[in-house]
């Protein structure tokens, strides 16, 4: 299976450090952002990997990634998104890239402590749809939230005031050749963006879609609280390798 790593946006939640560079180049403790995704992609078996830029210092990204060879990928590949469309949009231009197979995608802010291998099997193997992963956090209001009956997700809503349940769709999805089909009937949403979670409740509602919580820490890196956190998160996991 390809991978996706979505890299675009302004990063305007982070003025003024993204004024001039590109949020996912940003130090996290020890390495840019965008090393976290390409290595948890990298240790689940994607050795193909395309990053979605835009905005800022697109080129750094070649610059700092080269071909992809120190992560032991075969393949890294690199495309533009013109303004902030939203991530929908942004998965949109890997339409051509994706070639009617199944890819995994994640958001290039998303960090987390284990290893997604065994739901990435297990998706190679699912006939059909899509999969998703949620976490249990403090603050479910900032993220896609979704509405349990049971143990089936009926929907997803982004950003509810009112939470329906305390967990959060993480930055990391699974997806069908479907994926460009649903994305192109959607509309933009109340904030103008293409949102991922409108792809994910199609799924849902074709009783398509597949889910996991997530074992070990998942933070995203979009604000300055959770840049912080996330620096902290990666120095607490660092001394405890050492
Ligand atoms: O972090 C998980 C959350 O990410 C999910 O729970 C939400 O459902 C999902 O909508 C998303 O929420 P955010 O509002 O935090 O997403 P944000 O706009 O910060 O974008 C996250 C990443 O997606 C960003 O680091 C790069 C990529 N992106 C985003 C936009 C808006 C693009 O590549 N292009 C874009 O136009």
């Amino acid at each position: 299976m390809k991978g996706v790593i979505l890299a675009g946006g302004l990063g305007s939640r982070l003025f003024p450090l993204t004024k001039i560079t590109n949020k996912h180049l940003l130090p996290v403790y020890d390495k840019p952002m965008i090393y976290y995704p390409i290595r948890t992609l990298a240790d689940a078996g994607i050795d193909d990997i395309l990053i979605v830029t835009g905005g800022n210092s697109a080129g750094d990204f070649l610059r700092l990634l080269g071909n992809g060879k120190e992560f032991g990928l075969k393949a890294i590949n690199y495309t533009y998104q013109e303004g902030e469309g939203g991530i929908a949009a942004a998965l949109e231009l890997a339409r051509h890239y994706a070639d009617n197979e199944k890819i995994i995608v994640m958001l290039g802010d998303n960090i987390i402590q284990g290893s997604i291998r065994k739901a990435v099997e297990d998706f190679e193997k699912q006939p059909k749809g899509a999969k998703i992963f949620l976490k249990e956090v403090p603050d479910p209001e900032r993220f896609g939230v979704p509405i349990i009956e049971g143990n089936r997700i009926v929907a997803i809503e982004e950003k509810p005031k009112k939470p329906r349940s305390s967990y959060a769709v993480i930055g990391i999805y699974m997806y069908d050749s479907k994926v460009f089909d649903i994305i192109e009937t959607l509309t933009p949403s109340g904030r103008g963006e293409m949102e991922i979670t409108d792809v994910n409740n199609a799924y849902i509602k074709n009783n398509m879609m597949t889910y996991e919580i997530i074992e070990g820490w998942w933070t995203d890196a979009g604000t300055f609280e959770s840049l912080f956190n996330a620096t902290c998160l990666v120095e607490e996991m660092r001394k405890s390798q050492r």
